[in-house]
């Protein structure tokens, strides 16, 4: 299975994405972990990105384009993937189609997890993140058990850079100019699946899982 998570900042596409991995066994590739994964370790990329993901800015196509051939073509994406923050740009989206083709791996389905701005807001501002195993926490929905600790791996916990007021208003800004044009895109190919990404977190993955029945 091929699936594409879509969505604003903070719609959920991480949260759902565990849980898919749990569920069907298939690798979640999400750009931003790979970016902030490359930050922490103060790679060459990870400091040329780290300028733009602070201020809520897209890092360039090329860097992102490079990053996913890489990725798909590891071992673990034979049965699947789940695409999570990727595409973000049309030129991403038509990279993604050539690189797909080349492997023969077409997309099955974009789910658009659909959520308003000021939800996505009070998620983003409430989100803590563990600093070792990338677990995602919110102050007020999912708080940790013991305050400041991961209680899967007992991990710091953190609040990213990019989650403070003026970077979550810029990645919104962001999301519906450069990255909102992809539901039309998706949509004329047929393969875009819209779904009310405000229910509660197992009410979302009980309807993404009803969309990808079709297609285990
Ligand atoms: P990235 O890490 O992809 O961030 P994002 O798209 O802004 O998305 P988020 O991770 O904020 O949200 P999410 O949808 O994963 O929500 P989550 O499940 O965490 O990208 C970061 C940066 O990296 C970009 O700004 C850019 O600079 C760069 N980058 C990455 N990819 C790129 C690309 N392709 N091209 C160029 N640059 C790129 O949930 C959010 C919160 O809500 C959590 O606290 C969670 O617990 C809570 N929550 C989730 N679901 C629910 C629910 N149903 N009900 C209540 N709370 C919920
Ligand atoms: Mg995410």
């Amino acid at each position: 299975m091929n699936i594409i998570l879509f969505g604003p900042p903070g719609a959920g596409k991480g949260t759902q994405a565990k849980k898919l991995v749990d569920f069907y066994g298939i690798p979640q590739i999400s750009t931003g972990d790979i970016l902030r994964a490359n930050v922490r370790e103060g790679t060459e990329l990870g400091l040329a990105a780290k300028a733009y993901m602070d201020k809520g800015e897209l890092v360039p196509d090329e860097v992102l384009i490079g990053i996913i051939k890489n990725r798909l073509q590891e071992p673990d994406c034979e049965k699947g993937f789940i695409l999570d923050g990727y595409p973000r740009t049309v030129p991403q989206a038509d990279a993604l189609a050539v690189i797909l083709d080349e492997i023969d791996k077409p997309i099955d389905v974009v789910l658009n997890l659909q959520v308003p701005d000021e939800e996505l807001v009070k998620r983003i501002s409430g989100r803590l993140m563990c600093s070792k195993c990338g677990a995602s926490y919110n102050k007020t929905f999912s708080p940790s058990k013991k305050e400041g600790i991961c209680d899967i791996c007992g991990g710091e916990i953190y609040q990213r850079a990019d989650d403070k007021e003026d970077a979550v208003q810029n990645r919104l800004k962001v999301y519906k100019k450069q990255t909102q044009p992809l539901i039309d895109y998706y949509s004329k190919q047929g393969i875009l699946v819209t779904l009310d990404g405000t229910k509660d977190i197992n009410e979302v993955f009980k309807d993404i899982k009803a969309v990808l029945a079709k297609f285990a």
